[in-house]
């Protein structure tokens, strides 16, 4: 069943205040929810969505009902002539240890958490389950002591009761009116760290992190992003935090990153722990972000939330911008800038060229789960920092202050937030709206003409058809360009609108035809088309970071397609560029972009129909011979970089780090003895996990004896650490030898290895199949593996089997002979009795 966008009503009833009792037992959960309603809509009968709930006790106003009163069916519970307005108290039960799809409540280990965004809440108790219903919590949770000390729900601890037999109960009351989606409860035995904010008008505010126990040495990381994340959010944006309490839970299992629930962010424990012998630099700076989004949820999501689900972006797309411009002003804004295009590439330019391409506004869903995506979260954010360039910092500052007066406490759409944009911009916003209509990554096609001291650039859109087949229009977007004269010296810089199919720009006073570096700081999400472009020269002179590495990509590219028609290409004036990235003298976690040949992923989207063999070749020829022409240098760059006893957090030793081994790596293309014991050497006797992955990954792919002695140290040394376990799992399933498959078949057997634990499937099966060389095998067995696997784990965990499933996005682009073998393994999924609709809607569209 489809749910349309057009289709829209406002809700018929209110419900001004909800008072929830959990009884917690091993068994079974009872939930009493007591709601105080008010009709809207004269003629209408009160529907409350409800799944897998089991009815004890439905009182309207002290009366209890029959079951003539109300219907009650696998989605909803129906009671006709309901009073203008009433109280309802419903009594029904749950299974908490029997839900795998962790959805609502459910266990994580021995912790009981939720999980209700978008419509999990109904799976805990009979409610109006829409972002746009906003009410007043009140929620007591009760527990053996001994058990569960720690209970917790959103807002302010009221009320701790007292213990009966062996139980206690703590109540909480969050004044701040939400919908069920932002509800959360935890119970568990758990170790935590404390500490406060004061804000700028002078509330102070209890920060507490809860971790499994003997983990709290691991969540001081967590907590300063989340210290700094409040003060910048008061800086930035001028918005302070509005209760007496912030708390964090980490959770083993969890289908997501992690939530924002009001006052209770609950967490994958990947994204709180960490350590500098357990967690890589990547981990801490993605803690350091996540914390920080869910905490800049509170305003633009919580006090500010969506009318409908179609309007995800409005609080995903400005969170993710948000948490950005802070990792950038925490980091280095130039390595922050690049990693987040070369992320947006990889996940959402590969979606919207794909089969599920849909707009950062969807008009549609089947299982608003299969929306958390890359182009509602990504995509959905450089919308937002396109507007952020058009306004400029201090008006995009009063718009966005602008916006929190005027909907604080509501439930607003997309359009809303665009008024706000558009009260302080000038810009044609009807034409900018486009970008939340349409899908699809529009190109760019450039032409130069140069003559008398003329220089025309020819600018000409190319927005691909809608899925089915429509065409679309042209965007409107700011584009930031520079003119260079020879020496490097920009003798022009703008920001251009574009905002017709094709349109020419005209400069003059030139003595010779300029360089042009186009789409600086990636101010548009397009794709460039530019012919004969002198990459050499922009990797040497152009000033802006962003294109400077762009230009370093980009010569890969031709070069590997070049390489790609014939192997014995010549290849040495890349190869004389990248020796000049080599002496550049800049910033080193910078100079580690630079460095870094193009993803296999990268090309595939460049080919027309993906043939993954020839790209693994031109990669592997290219590899080696910047390896062999540079070795000494590059040996050279390692040991000036490598301090294997130095584990500090600073920038410069991250950065040093992230050099050494972007160094480390390329090396190992030579696949020699020597390089295999450099790799040794630091896995052995490095103090960081970041050094040790890479080793471990350098080891694999050049020496499988030595690989094995080093994964069997790594697995007795960690076992018992089930985030490093997945690491190993991920290592393992992305080798690049002969037989992955083999081993990860096997590897799921292991006793850590946990098919119900979200992390270790994507670890272990998410990993392979981006492995494209052997998930894309010839003999189909990669393929092969990958349905039967989404089927069976679709049994237990619905979102987790339709994620597995976006891996056969590509369908439509892959040779003939790959297609085939595909299209019989998708039909099998979609013709599986009882497949659900989550894993359903995908599959099927990719087929489509
Ligand atoms: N709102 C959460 C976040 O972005 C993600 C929740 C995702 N939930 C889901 N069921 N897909 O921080
Ligand atoms: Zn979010």
């Amino acid at each position: 069943q489809e749910i349309f966008l057009k289709d829209y009503k406002k809700p018929s009833f209110t419900i001004e205040s909800v008072n929830l009792t959990f009884e917690l037992f091993e068994e079974e959960t009872n939930v009493t929810n007591i709601m105080k309603f008010e009709k809207l809509d004269e003629s209408a009968d009160l529907v409350l969505d409800a799944q897998e709930l089991e009815l004890k006790e439905v009182v309207l106003d002290g009366e209890v009902l029959g079951s003539d009163r109300y219907t009650h069916d696998e989605e909803t519970l129906t009671i006709s002539n309901v009073p203008q307005e009433f109280t309802l108290e419903i009594r029904n039960r749950i299974y908490p240890q029997k839900n795998t799809e962790l959805e609502g409540l459910y266990k994580s280990g021995d912790i009981f958490c939720t999980q209700c965004e978008p419509e999990g809440f109904r799976r805990i108790t009979p409610y109006l389950d829409r972002p746009d219903v906003m009410s007043i919590f009140t929620t007591t949770v009760i527990a053996d002591q001994k058990k569960y000390p720690i209970l917790l729900a959103n807002g302010n601890k009221v009320h701790c009761h007292e213990s009966f037999n062996t139980r206690h109960g703590v109540t909480w009351h969050d004044p701040h009116p939400k919908p069920s989606y932002l509800f959360a409860l935890v119970a568990g035995d758990l170790d935590f760290i404390t500490d406060s904010f004061v804000t700028a008008s002078g509330n102070d505010v209890e920060l507490n992190i809860y971790v499994d126990k003997g983990n709290s040495d691991k969540a001081d990381h967590a907590m300063k992003s989340l210290i700094n994340a409040m003060k910048w959010d008061e800086e930035k944006y001028g918005r302070e935090y509005d209760l007496d309490i912030y708390n964090i839970v980490a959770v083993d299992s969890f289908n997501m990153g992690a939530m924002e629930n009001k006052g209770l962010n609950i967490f994958n424990s990947a994204y709180v722990l960490a350590d500098a012998d357990t967690a890589t630099d990547a981990n801490f700076m993605g803690i350091e972000s996540v914390i920080a989004h869910e905490y800049f949820h509170n305003w633009t999501g919580n006090r500010i939330t969506c009318r409908n689900w179609f309007q995800l972006t409005l609080k995903e797309g400005l969170t993710v911008f948000r948490d950005q411009c802070f990792s950038a002003d925490m980091n280095s804004s130039e390595v922050q800038r690049i990693q987040d295009v070369k992320a947006l590439r990889e996940r959402q330019f590969v979606e919207d060229a794909s089969p599920t391409a849909h707009p950062i506004q969807p008009k549609s869903y089947i299982s608003m789960n299969n929306f958390y995506t890359a182009t509602v979260y990504e995509k959905g954010a450089e919308v937002i920092r396109m507007l952020h360039t058009l306004l400029g910092e201090e008006n995009y500052r009063k718009a966005t202050d602008l916006y929190f007066e005027t909907f604080d406490g509501q439930a607003v759409r997309t359009d809303d937030f665009l008024w706000a944009m558009k009260e302080y911009g000038e810009f044609d916003l009807e034409h900018f709206k486009l970008w939340y209509d349409q899908s699809g990554t529009p190109s760019l096609e450039v032409e130069e003409n140069y003559a008398d001291g003329k220089y025309t650039l020819t600018l000409t859109q190319n927005v691909p058809n809608k899925v089915d087949g429509s065409l679309q229009k042209a965007m409107y977007f700011p584009l930031k360009i520079a003119l260079m004269d020879k020496t490097g010296a920009v003798a022009e810089e703008k920001m251009l609108i574009i905002s017709k199919e094709s349109e020419s720009f005209m400069f003059e006073g030139f003595e010779e035809k300029p360089v042009l570096s186009i789409n600086r700081d990636f101010s548009a999400p397009v794709i460039i088309k530019h012919q004969d472009v002198d990459f050499a020269f922009l990797m040497q002179h152009d000033t802006n970071s962003f294109t400077k590495y762009e230009a370093a990509q980009e010569f890969a590219i031709s070069i590997l397609f070049k390489l790609m028609e014939d192997i014995e290409s010549d290849i040495s004036e890349y190869l004389e560029a990248f020796g000049a990235l080599l002496e550049l003298d800049t910033d080193l976690s910078y100079k580690a972009l630079l460095l870094e040949l193009p993803s296999i992923s990268t090309l595939m989207q460049k080919q027309d129909v993906v043939d993954f063999e020839p790209l693994y070749k031109a990669k592997d020829k290219l590899s080696y011979e910047v390896a062999k022409k540079y070795e000494a240098k590059l040996l050279k760059l390692y040991f000036q970089n490598h301090e294997p006893l130095n584990s500090a957090l600073d920038s410069k030793s991250i950065a040093k780090r992230a050099l050494k081994n972007r160094v480390l790596s390329l090396l190992s293309a030579l696949e020699s003895k020597e390089i295999a014991a450099v790799a040794k050497e630091q896995y052995e006797h490095s103090l960081t996990m970041t050094d040790r992955i890479t080793a471990l990954d350098v080891l694999e792919s050049i020496d499988a004896e030595l690989s094995e002695i080093a994964f069997n140290d790594f697995y007795n040394r960690y076992k018992n650490n089930t985030l490093v376990m997945n690491k190993y799992f991920a290592l393992l399933a992305a080798s690049p030898r002969e037989g992955v498959l083999d081993r990860v078949m096997a590897l799921q057997n292991d006793e850590v290895y946990d098919e119900k634990v979200p992390n270790l499937v994507r670890s272990l099966i998410g990993v392979f199949a981006r492995n494209y060389k052997y998930f894309h095998a010839k003999d189909g067995y990669g393929y092969k593996f990958l349905s039967d696997k989404i089927i069976e784990i679709d049994k237990i965990n619905p979102q987790m089997a339709s994620a597995l499933s976006g891996a056969f996005k590509i369908y439509p682009k892959m040779i003939e002979s790959n297609k085939k073998l595909m299209k019989a393994t998708l039909e099998c999924i979609v013709s599986t009795q009882g497949i659900s609709k989550n894993t359903f809607e995908i599959v099927s569209k990719i087929l489509k």
